[in-house]
């Protein structure tokens, strides 16, 4: 009996180590497949990747794309792949292409990596990956960060562009999406001389809502952010700026004068 228990005891220590273990280093969620050299520079072109970026690539296989980032960019470059001797096979790389200094190299799951430092960051996953990872890359990236796919999508977050390239044997789709700014709420607003109350309402880079003005409320027609930059459309009027935190400072005035006025709001809910 003392026995039996013993063995019990044995065999659930196993088990909640390897719970454990796995919690730490789980599988990966794709096999590597590398993304054609060519591909990945059109995925940083349409990123457009400076020397001011650090560029994040989740799963980054033989590390190609973290490479090219600072080798063809000068750009810093991050890799976070689970596979350590692919990891190991990125390091050789980048020394072997001069950019040890700006690239590092993660042994890590991606799911865990805090990508608050990234500027920009590439995938090549699948796209029920790409779904589990939209919250996180929508909380942790700040606003006017892009984010680029090679192959899949993010269901119902629309990409802002898409661009199809040739590779040596297939063509690949590629897809950018830029982080929006978050403006749903309520913002006291002054155009000119006019006060108003704008009502946002937000679904990825999509708005709606109202904007009370002169005692009358317009619905806002078209309403969409590009990183921190805003636009609307409400009634006859057209308004455009740049979004900081809760504060709006831009331009609006009648379609045909778009920019006759200041713009300006903060956000009081
Ligand atoms: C399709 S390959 C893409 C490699 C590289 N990004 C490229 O475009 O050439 C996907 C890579 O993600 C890695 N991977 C899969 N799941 C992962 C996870 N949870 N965390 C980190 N890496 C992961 C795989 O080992 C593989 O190397």
């Amino acid at each position: 009996m003392r026995r039996r228990a013993a063995v019990l005891t044995l065999l659930l220590a196993v088990a909640t180590g390897c719970a454990e273990l796995r919690a730490r280093f789980p599988g990966p969620d794709v096999l590597f497949i590398a993304t054609p050299e060519g591909v990945s520079v059109e995925m940083l072109r349409l990123a457009a990747v400076t020397a001011r970026d650090v560029v994040f690539d989740l799963g980054s296989g033989d590390g190609r794309v973290v490479v090219a980032a600072a080798r063809d960019f000068g750009a810093r470059g991050v890799g976070v792949e689970i596979d350590a001797d692919l990891v190991k096979t990125s390091r050789d790389a980048a020394y072997g292409a001069g950019v040890t200094e700006r690239t590092r190299f993660l042994w890590q799951d991606l799911f865990v990596t805090d990508l608050h430092e990234a500027t920009v960051v590439t995938l090549y996953l699948r796209d029920d990956v790409n779904l589990r990872l939209r919250p996180k890359l929508l909380a942790e990236l700040a606003p006017g960060s892009r984010v680029v796919s090679h192959d899949f999508d993010m269901g119902d977050w629309k990409p802002d562009r898409v661009q199809r390239v040739r590779g040596p044997n297939r063509n690949h789709t590629l897809y950018l999406w830029l982080i929006p700014a978050s403006v749903a709420g309520v913002w006291r607003t002054r155009l000119g001389e006019r006060e108003a109350v704008l009502n946002l309402t937000q679904r990825y880079q999509t708005l709606g809502g109202t904007l009370s003005l002169d005692g009358r409320e317009l619905a806002i027609t078209e309403g969409r952010m590009a990183g921190d930059q805003i636009s609307l459309t409400a009634g006859g009027l057209v308004l455009s700026g740049r979004v900081s935190g809760d504060a709006i400072e831009g331009r609006g005035g009648e379609r045909a004068d778009a920019t006759a006025s200041a713009w300006t709001s903060r956000r009081i809910r």
